[in-house]
């Protein structure tokens, strides 16, 4: 299997750890957004917050009715709709785990400690790092998507595998 394995068999590993430490900066970071008086595009991100049913190795949301981001910190899934496509992206930057945010005005992710930025289906434009936004499997199951948080694909493992992890909406 190509990617990091997650799930029960994680518990204390390395992944967990990340989910931990990605759960306490958002928290400051939502902290200091409330202080400060967040830009209008990360306001407009914070609105797009979503709580997934977890079964398992998986969490399903609502098939989202527009395109847009949605972000289940919980999981510290991305969920997008962009033309016609879904896509559940690991929350944090490849590069050094940082928090990604969306920039609304400019439809697209940036990460705020070395300004990598990412297209809305995950594809890297520019900055340090060095392959797409960590994928996730995706599939439908009636009007809800879900997402398989067993196994995160990274595009430079595995192209082909990461290219697939994506649900066509019709
Ligand atoms: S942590 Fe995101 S570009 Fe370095």
């Amino acid at each position: 299997m190509n990617g990091k394995t997650k799930g029960n068999a994680c518990a204390g590993c390395a992944l967990s750890a990340r989910r931990e430490f990605m759960a306490d900066t958002l928290g400051i970071a939502a902290g200091v957004l409330v202080v400060l008086g967040a830009p209008s595009s990360l306001a407009a991100f914070a609105t797009g917050d979503i709580l997934g049913e977890v079964s398992g190795h998986t969490v399903s949301y609502p098939i989202p009715a527009a395109d847009g981001t949605q972000i289940d910190r919980a999981n510290q899934v991305i969920l997008v709709r962009w033309q016609g496509t879904a896509y559940a992206f690991a929350l944090s930057c490849p590069h050094q785990n940082q928090a990604l945010r969306w920039i609304e005005k400019d439809a697209r992710f940036q990460c705020p400690k070395h300004k990598s930025r990412y297209t809305p289906d995950g594809t890297f434009i520019s900055g340090r790092a060095t392959r797409g936004l960590d994928r996730y499997a995706v599939t439908r199951a009636e009007n809800e998507i879900v997402v398989d948080l067993a196994t995160l694909h990274e595009q430079t493992a595995d192209p082909s595998v990461w290219n697939a992890a994506k649900l066509t909406l019709t």
